[in-house]
């Protein structure tokens, strides 16, 4: 009789080492050495509880099944993150269960329900724009924070049907601040342009809101704006009390610079060079600028749109 070959499965959490047969799943492997290993389908394949990261050895394990890739592509799975209930080893690996107690259920729970669109901490290649508006300071100083409230509240309601009318969505606000994002959910759309699009069709909205503005507070806004097209962490972020689809990383930071550098140039809208990189051939008159930005080394091209 010939004996099932077997490897080892080193666990991050528990740091110990388990062995595994061939024809063992992970769970099973676990469950067989009293691993406390949450399973909620059962090893159906169907909750993803059972997800484990695999630190070392993705190359030994089998791939994905069809059950397993239906939920790796519902949920934006990177490629090292596995169901153990539908995978199997070939060699050795180490890994560490992604679900340790009620709340990781809660939040993968939250991840199946049908108005959740994204995975939690999927990075993708996004339009990451900062809006901020001219003269608000000034506006602020002037005004009693009731007032305030209720114009940002005006000005947001407006700006974020537009920015959803070109594919994006607020991630956050601060102040007169604005963070969208372009290119999470329509994927064909050229990201940049459907920014570039959103911000036009912003200042186009402002003109009635400036009237509003000139009526009841005797003054005016105007919209500066920064693009950057790269890679971001995307994912619903939640307090508990407070659900926000958000975006992180190094790349919101620098849209951020980007925006702030339109005061030192004088200018209403700049693109990063990845960003302007992808509507070249549609609006191939530009200006641009070298400046070095805070907290970031060397020096950054800057471009700005020069309409026909
Ligand atoms: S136990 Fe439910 S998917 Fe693995």
């Amino acid at each position: 009789m010939t004996k099932t070959k077997s490897h080892k499965i080193n666990l991050f959490k528990e740091q110990n080492t388990i062995t595994c047969l061939e024809d063992q799943t992970i769970l099973e492997a676990n469950l067989a050495a009293h691993v406390n290993h949450t399973h909620a389908c059962g090893g159906q394949g169907k909750c993803s509880t059972c997800r484990v990261s695999v630190m070392k050895g993705i190359e030994n394990c089998n791939p994905r099944n069809t059950e397993e890739q239906l939920i790796a592509e519902k949920l934006n799975f990177p490629i090292e993150v596995r169901l153990a209930c539908q995978t199997k080893i070939t060699g050795d690996v180490s890994i560490r269960r992604m679900v340790s107690d009620k709340l990781d259920m809660d939040i993968i729970s939250e991840q199946f329900s049908p108005d959740s669109k994204v995975a939690l901490g999927s990075q993708q290649k996004l339009t990451i724009v900062f809006t901020d508006i001219v003269n608000y300071t000034s506006f602020a100083e002037k005004f009693p924070p009731y007032d305030i409230v209720h114009v940002l509240n005006r000005y947001y309601r407006i700006m974020n049907a537009t920015i959803q009318k070109n594919h994006g969505f607020i991630s956050d606000v601060a102040g007169d601040g604005i963070l969208a994002i372009f290119g999470l959910y329509n994927k064909k759309n050229n990201s940049v342009l459907d920014a570039v699009e959103a911000i036009k069709g912003m200042r186009e909205n402002l003109v009635t809101f400036n009237t509003y503005l000139k009526e009841n507070f005797n003054t005016a806004f105007e919209i500066r704006a920064g693009i950057h097209f790269g890679d971001v962490i995307v994912g619903p972020f939640d307090t508990g009390e407070m659900k926000k689809l958000a975006v992180v990383g190094d790349n919101v930071n620098y849209a951020s610079r980007i925006e702030s550098a339109n005061k030192e140039f004088n200018t209403k809208q700049l693109l990063s060079e990845e960003a302007y990189q992808e509507i070249t051939d549609l609006f191939p008159k530009y200006n641009s600028f070298k400046t070095t930005l805070k907290g970031k080394t060397g020096e950054y091209k800057l471009y700005e749109i020069v309409s026909e």
